[in-house]
């Protein structure tokens, strides 16, 4: 990369932050943003902190029509010593280049924007929430910007990332959500973009959530694109289920979302001697494991959502209410250590948190 360089400019007038306990998901934005840009034959370059403020798009930028794009979460989190503390970080900036080389986008540099997040979190550091269940939210992204409708790569791209303030992500909080199992739409195929963090998974799957939350479902289970029988993922997250004392979770096939929450959830599992497999399972032995009596827990998990205890599924006309609608002793012990280590409560065994200040 040329130009390591970041130009910091700062904003006169520093916004009011809301207070923690009104926080929602993803709807204030703090003073500042990192952003850099990216031309065929030249590079990233001109790496700078700016003032938050509207960026200016041709109306031909590529982003707008073909959606050439990827993005990124993780989270900032301030501990008792008033540290900025930030959970693997490194990952994200991995999956964000796997991300950019099924689209077609160039790999950043992932130590220098790890260290340009850095830098513009010691400037937003009095934005971090403290408030239990509050967080600060990381958004990197690409984007394509070169004016042009021909169907081919952009040739210029432009890097940024935005900080958010944010409270839990669904209305329920840590309380269990309802989920309606997807029978007609699907997410991801093999060979799709599935495992991709890209804008036109999420846009695609708006309908089918939509109409499931007229339903009262806080989001859709997604069945695999062809068969339509196994388990893939949940709008946000990935998915969970303890079944008679083992936990489940769809082994990664290139169509699922590889979370880096649910390598840590699997991490912390077999840390733990709890018997957890990643496979194949579909909708059917979930219902079956259910009438049975053994689907003892379900739970999503994912930046975001962190540990989101599932207490109803919906199949069809098919109910299944888990652990009487209640978040189980799984789900809730996963959540409190994860969180306890995100925010340098609970030791740290794996080395998965990264002090910034
Ligand atoms: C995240 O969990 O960070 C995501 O990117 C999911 C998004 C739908 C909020």
């Amino acid at each position: 990369m040329d130009n390591k360089e970041i130009k910091i400019t700062l904003c006169e007038n520093r916004k009011s932050k809301p207070l923690p306990d009104t926080l929602e998901f993803g709807r204030v934005f703090t003073d500042h943003m990192f952003v850099m840009d990216y031309e065929e034959g030249k590079g990233w370059f001109n790496p700078q902190i700016l003032p938050y403020q509207p960026i200016t798009l041709d109306p031909s930028a590529k982003i707008l029509h073909y959606g050439q794009s990827v993005f990124e979460g993780l989270k900032a989190y301030l501990s008792a010593e008033d540290d900025i503390l930030l959970f693997r970080p490194e990952k994200n900036f991995e999956r964000l280049n796997r991300s950019s080389e099924r689209l077609c986008i160039p790999a950043v540099d992932e130590d220098f924007v790890l260290t340009a997040l850095k830098k513009l979190l010691e400037i937003e550091k009095d934005w971090i929430p403290k408030v239990e269940g509050t967080s600060l939210y990381i958004r990197p992204f690409i984007f394509s910007t070169e004016p042009y409708l021909g169907l081919a790569s952009s040739q210029t791209f432009q890097f940024m990332i935005t900080l958010s303030p944010v409270g839990a992500y669904y209305k329920e909080g840590i309380n269990p959500v309802k989920i309606a199992v997807e029978t007609d739409f699907v997410r991801a195929v093999p060979g799709g973009t599935g495992d991709a963090k890209t804008g036109g998974n999420y846009a695609a799957s708006l309908k089918a959530q939509i109409l499931s939350a007229k339903r009262g479902y806080s989001q859709v289970l997604w069945l695999d694109g062809v068969e339509k029988k196994y388990v893939e993922e949940v709008g946000s997250m990935n998915v969970f289920f303890k079944i008679n004392g083992e936990i489940v979770t769809p082994a990664l096939n290139g169509s699922i979302l590889e979370g880096i929450t649910r390598d840590s959830i699997i991490q912390l599992l077999k840390h733990w001697n709890v018997p957890v497999q990643e496979r194949r399972i579909s909708i059917a032995e979930v219902y079956e494991a259910f009438i049975k009596g053994e689907l003892e827990e379900a739970f999503g998990t994912g930046t975001a959502a962190v540990i989101s205890p599932i207490g109803e599924f919906a199949w069809g006309d098919k109910k299944m209410v888990i652990n009487q609608g209640e978040t189980g002793e799984i789900s809730r012990k996963l959540y409190n250590t994860l969180t306890g280590i995100q925010k340098g409560i609970e030791a740290d065994p794996f080395g998965w948190t990264v002090v910034v200040s």
